[in-house]
C-alpha cells in the first residue's frame, strides 16, 4: 500500500487539485485547511508526508504547524514539502531551519509536484528498507551471541565433567596403590582425614584446604614407580632403594602434571615430604619457604604412619606415643604451628 499523505492549505480548489493528482497516483490523503486541523489529523494518524502551504488563515502558518506536527511523534519521520509563494521572503529560511525535504514555489505544473513526492518518498522508503535490515541483522547478532554464549556455556560444563571424571580416575589409581600391601591400605585416606582437620583449626580458606583435600588424597601416587619388594621390604632401605623412594614427591607432581586445575595441589604434592629445618626432600627447603599446606601434609602423613602398621618394624606407636614423638619434633621436622594446631584437635582423632 502506498502512504499516507496529509495536504495543509487553504485554498479550497487548490487543495482539491493536489489531493485528485496524489490520490490518482494510488495515494492515501488527508487533506485539511489550516495548522490546527493538521495538529488535530496528525494526532490521530501517522503521515508519512507532509504537503503544507506557508500562508495559513487561523494565527498559525505552514511551518508553525509542521514544527508541532514533528513534535508529536519523537523518534518517528515525517517528510515535508512547503508549498509557498515567491513574495514570501522569510519562508525558505524558517524552512530550510525546520528540516525539510523540498520546498516548492507557486504555481508549479503537476509533473514537478508529482516528480518531488515521488523523489523524497523513494528516498524515503529505501531508508526504511535500510532501518528493517539493520533490524534483521541486530536481531540475527542477538542470536548468534545467544548461541555463543550458550555453547560456552555447554563446553564449560563439559570442560567440568572431564575434571570430575579425571580426578575420579586418578584417585582411584591412588587408592589402587595404598591397596597394593595392607601396610598402607587407606593410608591416603586418613592422611586426608588428619590435614583437613588441621587446615580447618589453622583456619585456612576453602580454597586452601580443598587444595590440601586433593593433594592429600593423591600425594603418594607417585609410589607408581616404586618396585613393589622396595615398599614392602622388612627392615632398612639400602641407599639405592631410598632413592628410588624419595622420588615418589616428585614422580606424583610428573604424573599429574597435565592436570593444570590441579595446580595447587601438584605443588603440595611435590613438597609433602619437606622437613621444617631443611632436611627433607626432594628440594631441602626450610621453614615459611615450604608451603604452609605441605608443612601440614607432612605432619599428617608421619603421624598415619606411625600409627599403622609398617614391614620395617615391628608394632605401631600408639596414639599417645605418637603425639608425644610428634610434638618432640616440633621445630625440628615439624612446623611448631602447625604441631600447636594439631595438638588441638587430636583428641577427635
Ligand atoms: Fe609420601
Amino acid at each position: 500500500m502506498k502512504e499516507h499523505i496529509l495536504v495543509i492549505e487553504d485554498d479550497e480548489s487548490f487543495r482539491r487539485i493536489l489531493t485528485l493528482m496524489l490520490e490518482n497516483e494510488g495515494y492515501l490523503v488527508t487533506s485539511v485547511s489550516n495548522g490546527h486541523q493538521a495538529i488535530k489529523a496528525a494526532k490521530g494518524t501517522f503521515f508519512e508526508l507532509i504537503i503544507a502551504d506557508v500562508k495559513l488563515p487561523g494565527g498559525m502558518d505552514g511551518i508553525e504547524a509542521v514544527a508541532k506536527i514533528k513534535g508529536i511523534r519523537p523518534g518517528t519521520k515525517s517528510l515535508v514539502i512547503i508549498i509557498t509563494g515567491y513574495a514570501d521572503e522569510q519562508a525558505p529560511l524558517r524552512a530550510l531551519r525546520l528540516g525539510v525535504d523540498d520546498y516548492i514555489y507557486k504555481p508549479f505544473e503537476r509533473e514537478q509536484f508529482l516528480h518531488s513526492v515521488e523523489r523524497n518518498l523513494k528516498i524515503y522508503r529505501l531508508e526504511k528498507e535500510k532501518e528493517k535490515h539493520n533490524e534483521i541483522i541486530e536481531k540475527m547478532n542477538k542470536e548468534l551471541e545467544d548461541k555463543v554464549e550458550q555453547r560456552t556455556k555447554d563446553l564449560k560444563n563439559l570442560y567440568e565433567e572431564l575434571q570430575v571424571t579425571y580426578l575420579r580416575t586418578i584417585k582411584a589409581l591412588a587408592q589402587a596403590i595404598d591397596a597394593r600391601d595392607h601396610y598402607t591400605h587407606s593410608h591416603s585416606k586418613n592422611v586426608t582425614k588428619y590435614a583437613v582437620m588441621i587446615a580447618q583449626q589453622m583456619k585456612l580458606s576453602a580454597k586452601e584446604i580443598d587444595e590440601i583435600k586433593q593433594a592429600c588424597e593423591l600425594h603418594d601416587l607417585g609410589k607408581i614407580g616404586i618396585h613393589d619388594y622396595v615398599l614392602t621390604k622388612p627392615g632398612k632401605l639400602t641407599s639405592q632403594e631410598w632413592k628410588e623412594v624419595r622420588l615418589h614427591s616428585l614422580k606424583g607432581a610428573e604424573i599429574l602434571e597435565p592436570l593444570t586445575f590441579l595446580k595447587g595441589a601438584i605443588k603440595l604434592i611435590q613438597r609433602h615430604h619437606e622437613r621444617y629445618d631443611g632436611k627433607g626432600y626432594p628440594y631441602g627447603l626450610k621453614g615459611e619457604s615450604i608451603h604452609l599446606g605441605a608443612r601440614i601434609m607432612a605432619l599428617a602423613d608421619a603421624f598415619d604412619a606411625m600409627i599403622s602398621e609398617r614391614p620395617y618394624r615391628e608394632k605401631p606407636l600408639t596414639k599417645q606415643g605418637a603425639i608425644k614423638e610428634i610434638k618432640k619434633n616440633s621445630g625440628t621436622q615439624f612446623d611448631p604451628q602447625v604441631v600447636q594446631a594439631f595438638s588441638k584437635i587430636v583428641d577427635k582423632l
